[in-house]
């Protein structure tokens, strides 16, 4: 079948290319939030809304530059903000590939808390969709077994004690209860890639080449550089 101009392949091989890191990071949280949703006996048009929401949590890290993902010590406050608008700018892309609501609105709600002091609306309970607040849990989860940067990794039932313990705060206690009835060899995936390699920003990339052309990425770029 022909790919189109911007499509989800587009986006996942630009990801894959560009953030390879997140890339990683993104299928695994497909496949833990695939098993939890797997639990509550939804049908297939749902489970699909999920692993698509969480393939593309983070597409939109596409667009905020390497050094701000790649920093292993504290953001500057602008830095903070701009890694904060990525539900937002993974959404415009989600919906330019075609991604129907159901998976646009997990993009922009991975990083809300059950307690309404995420980001970027602020929702709280079932303001969040459930598919959403299964992909913040399973996002969570995904970076407690495999850090990045200087932090150990903690082992499945290290990462579900952290996680239980927020359970009513950030995390949706419905959802966290599915997570700890979860069989522990649904959890234990194989790593996708030992060590992936960053293409530096602006670099040209011929697997990336659908994505940045339906996209302008450099005058997003040079836009974000004005107003710094
Ligand atoms: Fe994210």
């Amino acid at each position: 079948m022909p790919r189109t101009l911007f499509d989800l392949e587009s986006l996942t091989d630009a990801l894959k290319a560009k953030r390879p890191q997140v890339a990683d990071h993104s299928l695994r949280v497909s496949q833990y939030s695939i098993g939890l949703a797997t639990q509550y006996g939804l049908p297939q048009e749902a489970l699909e809304s999920v692993r698509l929401g969480a393939l593309l949590h983070d597409v939109g890290k596409l667009l905020v530059p390497v050094t701000i993902l790649m920093k292993t010590g504290r953001l500057s406050r602008r830095q903070e903000e701009e890694l904060k608008i990525h539900p937002d700018l993974g959404v415009e892309l989600a919906a330019r590939a075609g991604m129907r609501d159901e998976v646009c609105r997990i993009i922009l709600h991975h990083h809300e808390r059950y307690d309404g002091l995420g980001y970027p609306d602020k929702k709280s309970g079932s303001e969040v969709h459930w598919t959403a607040r299964i992909v913040a849990v399973m996002n969570a989860f995904d970076a407690l077994v495999h850090p990045r940067g200087n932090r150990r990794p903690c082992s499945v039932d290290e990462a579900r004690t952290r996680i239980a313990q927020q359970a009513g705060s950030r995390f949706c206690p419905w959802i966290v209860g599915g997570l700890l009835s979860l069989p522990s060899t649904l959890l234990q995936l194989a790593p996708q890639r030992e060590t992936p390699v960053y293409v530096p920003d602006g670099r040209p990339d011929p697997i990336a080449t659908l994505a940045t052309q339906a996209w302008d990425f450099s005058s997003y770029n040079a836009g974000l550089e004005a107003n710094c």
